[in-house]
């Protein structure tokens, strides 16, 4: 029987990280598109894999989220993309979400689909060598409506409903609620959002009987809205957040792997060096990030082969930099020279 807490654990264990390459076909192809890169299946394919292949990647990432059309394409070398994870240390997941729909009654906010013949789903992935899924809701914030308990109702019960039946499959499930950075929104009610959310989260986990030891966390840090004025700094965003999870997270979760949503690679490292500067906490703090560690690289490699080596070490430079900021040891001699 899998050791649910062990790879829970693991993943995130000395410093490592997530990366996260599981847009979908939709997601990757605007990104290649902004670039001029034609979104084909062998161009997803060949910029994955790049990725993947970044010597000593295994070094700084402990996992990598794969979408549902990577998992079953070869790499060059006629390995599946999973066989190639493995062979480098690093854990195989797949996002099983369907995908964040209009919740009816509800405009302007979301629920995530997917639940149904998610268990079917799930033991196939896990034959073709998944270790952890994900799952990701989206929680849209304004200043007085939003979110409405309805929305958060909807999608925290979806959440522990795919927990349950990822942690029944002898999977880790990350169980990902996206407070959006979206909105004019100031860092407090961002903080009184999470935790809200978080809650409500943790509630829905207990009464679906989710044991907390065997997955990983992978929620929004508490910050600014984009679209705001006034913008918290790195100390303002590691010192509220802390306070929110420390309030709401119970200490029996091993991992809480922050995603990036949309805050610059830098940024992003920098909130997660301040957090971890604070000492040791319930939880180990790490990331498991989609664009801030795929950012430069994408705009290195262009579709181009000839850029591969150049776009591989800026995927180094991003995860030696955050498994560093997990650590409490990044600092600006992280970054290359400009
Ligand atoms: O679900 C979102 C991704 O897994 C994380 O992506 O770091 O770009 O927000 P992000």
């Amino acid at each position: 029987m899998t050791d649910l807490h062990a790879v829970a654990t693991d993943l995130l264990a000395n410093g490592r990280g997530i990366l996260a390459i599981d847009e979908t076909p939709g997601t990757i192809g605007g990104r290649f598109e902004k670039l001029g890169i034609e979104s084909t299946p062998e161009n997803r394919s060949a910029y994955r894999e790049l990725l993947i292949t970044t010597p000593d990647l295994g070094s700084w990432i402990g996992g990598a989220i794969l979408q549902d059309e990577t998992f079953s394409q070869k790499t060059t070398s006629g390995t599946t993309f999973p066989e190639e994870l493995a062979k480098r240390n690093i854990a195989a997941g797949i996002k099983v979400d369907t995908g964040a729909k209009p919740l009816a009654g509800h405009p302007n906010e979301k629920v995530t689909e997917g639940l149904d013949g998610l268990r079917d789903r799930l033991a196939a992935y896990k034959e073709k060598g998944a270790v952890f899924a994900k799952w990701r809701a989206v929680y849209t914030i304004d200043d007085e409506v939003a979110p409405t308990p309805g929305a958060s109702q909807a999608n925290a019960h979806a959440l522990a409903r795919y927990a349950a039946l990822c942690q029944e499959a002898g999977i880790v499930p990350i169980v990902e609620p996206e407070v959006m950075l979206e909105g004019a929104h100031s860092i407090e009610r961002c903080a009184e959002v999470t935790a809200n959310t978080l809650r409500g989260v943790f509630n829905e986990l207990a009464a679906q009987r989710v044991d907390l030891r065997g997955i990983v966390l992978k929620p929004s840090m508490v910050v600014s809205g984009k679209a705001g004025e006034a913008k918290a700094g790195p100390d303002e965003v590691a010192d509220t957040t802390l306070r929110v999870f420390a309030e709401v997270v119970p200490a029996a979760v091993p991992s809480i792997a922050f995603l990036s949503g949309g805050q610059t690679p830098v940024q992003a490292t920098e909130h997660l060096q301040a957090m971890n500067s604070r000492g040791q906490q319930p939880w180990q703090v790490g990331f498991s990030y989609g664009r801030a560690l795929q950012d430069d690289p994408l705009s290195i490699w262009k579709g181009d082969s000839a850029n591969t080596e150049k776009a591989q070490e800026a995927l180094a430079v991003r995860a030696k930099a955050n498994a560093a900021a997990s650590k409490g040891e990044y600092d600006a001699s992280y970054e290359p020279a400009s």
